[in-house]
């Protein structure tokens, strides 16, 4: 598996021949737009966690060029659907899918969600990611919640996303309790550095998570790395 990030919460995953893009909040992504741009990318699947701009972004442009099954909750699809994107998956809270090329989970997300335009976007939600015998662990935009203690023993995490920015999800101290109760091999730490109000000291975050024996790692915008 080959994770790319691009800034904010975009992230590409390229497993069993598949690439997938979670949150493609490219155009008008001060990070993003600096090194990549939506007419670039050509996911097979599109992920959202939820309706904000800053996450469902440039889905439908990028859906509508490369055919992309978008999977989201049901507010999510039906909006695409109603927009002319008809290949989508609904989900919901609690529920699997599976794929040819990998199996989702619909985690519970403590945050909101709307579309740019005011359209009620169902509850925010957070992925479980289960491929080539790996578990990641998208959050999305989220505080931490108590059950994240039963993620963590449901499920040996390999890779945990979580947001660190603080402003609009958990910050530093608030992602270091998530990764307590997740328990992941690694955490990479997402949504944070887009804008000044959520500039996070990442130094800060690490030596807090590396001193309860909790392993970090920092992508810079448009870096890789497999797991
Ligand atoms: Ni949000
Ligand atoms: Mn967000």
């Amino acid at each position: 598996m080959k994770i790319t990030y691009f800034g904010h919460s975009v992230l590409k995953v390229e497993t069993n021949d598949k690439i997938l893009l979670f949150d493609p909040f490219i155009t008008g992504n001060p990070v993003a737009e600096k090194i990549t741009t939506a007419d670039s990318l050509s996911p097979d699947v599109i992920i959202l966690t939820h309706a904000h701009f800053d996450h469902w972004g440039d889905t439908l442009a990028i859906a509508e060029r490369t055919g992309a099954l978008v999977v989201g909750n049901h507010e999510i699809t039906e909006y695409a659907y109603k927009q002319g994107h008809e290949n989508v998956q609904p989900m919901n809270t609690g529920g699997s899918c599976t794929f040819e090329w990998g199996k989702l989970t619909q985690t519970y997300a403590r945050h909101s969600s709307s579309f740019p335009d005011g359209t009620y976007g169902g509850n925010p939600n957070g992925y479980l990611l289960f491929v080539e015998g790996l578990c990641v662990y998208n959050s999305g935009d989220t505080s931490p919640f108590t059950e994240m203690a039963w993620i963590g023993e449901d499920h040996d995490i390999d890779l945990a996303f979580l947001p660190i920015g603080d402003l609009f999800t958990m910050g530093i101290q608030g992602a270091l309790r998530a990764a307590r109760m997740l328990k992941p091999n690694l955490t990479v730490p997402v949504h944070f550095d887009t804008y000044p109000p959520i500039e996070a000291d990442t130094d800060a975050w690490q030596s807090s998570m590396n001193a309860v024996s909790l392993a970090t790692r920092v992508l810079k915008p448009g870096e890789s790395f497999d797991l």
